[in-house]
């Protein structure tokens, strides 16, 4: 499948999740792809492309390479390297600046990076959220005070990135002033809850959008639901995320135009008005409230599982895609979706979210044949694929209806195995599965 004419390029695509590996898998199908890297990928990314072992925050090693294979367009997967300035640090080096990295500069990934710049974008731009106030170590008696003027639950929110971890909604108003005092007074999330955001709790259901900008233009991915607690019937710890559907039944045409028109057309327009340089996925997190849309966070990457639904479910061709985005031509391009659901079921370790062990061997993958599965926390180890992390793999299946989907992955995985294997059961049932 490697086409050797000029109108081809080398790709390198930073991460290592299932994420990584569905954006892997569909840039491997591309007809403008010469080689693919993945650094540092996984045992599923190694089927798509050549993997790279290195450290992508050292982002002079990530030059080297980028040098070294003639990469021509870069794909940044996690955030961290977007906060942490890869964008930008392409952008200023003579070296690397005519590649286009696909993602946003620091200062729009800021909107991940800070909830309370983010905040202040969304009141900036009219953009509906829930109402809420930043306090410090020096504001906290302020702070106890406006906790009072909400009702509980209150969702308390370190200003700064904390693997996921940042977000505390107690069920009492004292409950929420001593994990109030704590996360200001002892930085409970280190640097990351130097600031702490106050907000009310918003009712209603979640769902995941997704668009893929060039600054200018857009286009709306499919849309997905994630289920993040670890238990079924969302009990239990929260995990980076069990198991995703798409499309969402609750997020109809009608909703869907109020997130473009309220949410996604004024997000852009900010960006532009700010001259933030965004070329990239935007995901907005959003709560349906009785039919209205209201922004929860922003998220300066594709989801993690949302990707394993999102991403098989878009027909056109991805590289063109991004291609588009490097030069902000996207407003040429069209995307075609497949209407048919896709559904996710994770599988984890044993433990997860808490302690887990690594390095099982997985067995009966390549036995599975209705469905796509999509590494996250694996390695290959002497031929063998062994578990890496808590979230092991992504069984995604696209079917004619979600419950066919649904139960498509939970067939296939009864193929797969490894040693304290766990999966919820009960992905897609709150939605009709
Ligand atoms: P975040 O880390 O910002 O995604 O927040 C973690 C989770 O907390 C979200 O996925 C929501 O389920 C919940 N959450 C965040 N903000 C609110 C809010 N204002 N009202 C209700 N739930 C919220
Ligand atoms: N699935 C949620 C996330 O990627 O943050």
């Amino acid at each position: 499948m490697l086409c050797k004419n000029k109108n081809t390029m080398n790709v390198l695509l930073l991460g290592s999740g299932g994420r990584e590996n569905a954006i892997a898998w569909k840039l491997a199908q591309s007809p403008l792809l010469k080689k693919l890297y993945i650094a540092p990928g996984n045992a599923g990314t190694a089927s798509c492309g050549t993997n790279l072992e290195i450290d992508i925050l050292n982002f002079e090693v990530v030059k080297k390479h980028t040098l070294e294979k003639q990469i021509d367009i870069v794909v940044v997967g996690p955030e961290e390297p977007l906060v942490k300035g890869i964008y930008d640090y392409f952008l200023a080096d003579k070296e690397l600046s005519h590649i286009p990295v696909i993602g946003p500069s620091a200062k729009a990934a800021a909107l991940e990076g800070s909830k309370d710049f983010a905040k202040q974008f969304m009141a900036k731009y009219k953009i509906p959220t829930a109402r809420y106030n930043t306090f410090t170590k020096e504001t906290v008696n302020e702070g106890v005070a406006f906790l009072h003027t909400l009702r509980p639950p209150h969702v308390l929110k370190a200003d700064g990135l904390a693997a996921g971890k940042g977000v505390v909604i107690p069920a009492t108003t004292s409950a929420a002033e001593n994990a109030f005092k704590e996360m200001l007074l002892e930085e409970k999330f280190g640097k990351a809850s130097r600031k702490v955001l106050i907000e009310e709790f918003l009712m209603g259901i979640e769902l995941s959008v997704f668009v893929l900008t060039d600054g200018v233009s857009f286009h709306i991915l499919p849309e997905a639901k994630d289920y993040k607690r670890i238990g079924e019937n969302d009990t239990g710890l929260n995990t980076g995320g069990m198991g995703a559907i798409s499309p969402v039944p609750f997020a109809d045409a009608k909703f869907m135009e109020k997130v473009k028109q309220q949410v996604i057309m004024p997000t852009i327009e900010g960006l532009k008005t700010e001259k933030f340089d965004y070329k990239g996925f935007i995901f907005i997190g959003i709560i349906n409230c009785q039919g209205n849309p209201y922004v929860i966070e922003y998220n300066c990457r594709m989801g993690d599982p949302e990707t394993e639904v999102v991403i098989p479910r878009i027909k056109s061709d991805l590289l063109a895609l991004f291609m588009a985005v490097g030069n902000q031509t996207l407003d040429k391009t069209t995307i075609e979706i497949d209407p048919r659901p896709a559904a996710t079921v994770m599988m984890v370790a044993g433990g997860y979210p808490e302690a887990y062990d690594k390095g099982k061997v997985i067995t009966g993958i390549e036995s599975v044949t209705e469905s796509q599965v999509f590494h996250a926390g694996t390695k290959a180890v002497d031929g063998k694929v062994v578990t890496n992390g808590g979230r092991v793999l992504a069984v995604t299946s696209i079917k004619n209806t979600l419950k066919e989907a649904v139960e498509a992955s939970y067939k296939s995985i009864a193929h797969i195995d490894y040693e304290k294997k766990y999966f919820r059961k009960d992905i897609g049932k709150d939605v009709g599965a």
